[in-house]
């Protein structure tokens, strides 16, 4: 069903890899509540090929562009504003990627030049879109940014390594960007912790199943699918979520404040 709340509103949505991707279903999902947009991804994702099904299911064009590459995202937020015929109103980061967690390097060995390319795939690339974004004037009064995130920036999840760290300055940069662009511009700035969810780079974290069924167990309404986290950040880019900024909002059927469910003590032979 659609509600049509973000008719008019024109936007950037990144990371749509495959249709398991989590900004695939948000892009679904601003398509049917009459959002316009342009994708986007890096050139090397674009070899898939997957996501021209993607743009010519949402009428959509795509604009390659390297997150970390100031440049590259001049270019974006210029020709989407061009193809778009105005302004843009919202914008989603749906980029993570950490080359020590693809090798499987534990977190007290970490290898620092992976370190340092997963800061600026999966937070500093947040940065920079935001100043791309701040410095053209390129979104409307009232607009808003979100970016995917991870409860492991609040506590310690030992598989998901360097990227707890990396993900703890996302929602920081959310913050501080967030203060100013309020301030200056009335533009809000939030990220989604969102449950674990079977995508590409989900499951590219060792024992990533066993984890899923476990965050399962915990929370009161099981894991939010993809289809959800997209739900909630159509809200987000939505007017009726206006005054909400700075914000890290936890979308996780209630995980992160279930201290131990019946469920996993059943699992333990434990009576409850
Ligand atoms: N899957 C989960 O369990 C889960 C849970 C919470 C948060 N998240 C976050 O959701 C976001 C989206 O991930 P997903 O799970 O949909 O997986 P995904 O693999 O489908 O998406 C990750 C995207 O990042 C893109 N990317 C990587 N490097 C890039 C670069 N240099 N420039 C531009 N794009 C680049 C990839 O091409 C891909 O499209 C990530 O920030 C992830 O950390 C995922």
């Amino acid at each position: 069903m659609s509600y049509g709340l973000l008719k008019g509103k024109n936007g950037i949505i990144s990371g749509a890899l495959d249709s398991n991707s989590i900004a695939w279903k948000v892009a679904e999902k601003c398509y049917e509540e009459g959002a316009r947009f342009v994708l986007t991804n890096a050139p090397i994702a674009m070899r898939m090929g997957e996501i021209n099904k993607l743009a010519a299911a949402t009428q959509s064009i795509i604009i390659p562009a390297d997150a970390t590459n100031v440049e590259d995202l001049e270019k974006l937020f210029t020709q989407a504003q061009e193809n778009l015929g105005g302004k843009l109103d919202f914008v989603l980061h749906s980029i993570g990627m950490s080359v020590n967690i693809r090798k499987n390097i534990p977190y007290t060995e970490l290898n620092y030049d992976f370190f340092t390319k997963g800061i600026d795939v999966s937070a500093l690339s947040f940065h920079k879109m935001l100043h791309v974004a701040h410095k053209l004037d390129a979104i409307n009064e009232w607009g808003s940014v979100v970016a995917l995130t991870y409860a492991a920036a609040q506590r310690t999840y030992p598989f998901y390594t360097d990227m707890a760290d990396i993900k703890a300055m996302l929602e920081s940069i959310a913050r501080s960007f967030g203060y100013h662009y309020g301030k200056q511009k009335k533009i809000r700035v939030n990220t989604v912790s969102q449950s674990p969810t079977k995508t590409t780079a989900g499951t590219g974290i060792k024992g990533f199943g066993d984890f899923f069924d476990f965050a399962q167990e915990i929370s009161p309404l099981g894991n939010a699918s993809a289809e959800d986290c997209a739900n909630y950040c159509v809200t987000l880019f939505s007017d009726l979520t206006r005054m909400v900024t700075m914000q890290n909002l936890f979308h996780d059927g209630g995980y992160s404040t279930t201290g131990v469910s019946s469920n996993i003590l059943q699992k333990l032979g434990i009576e409850n």
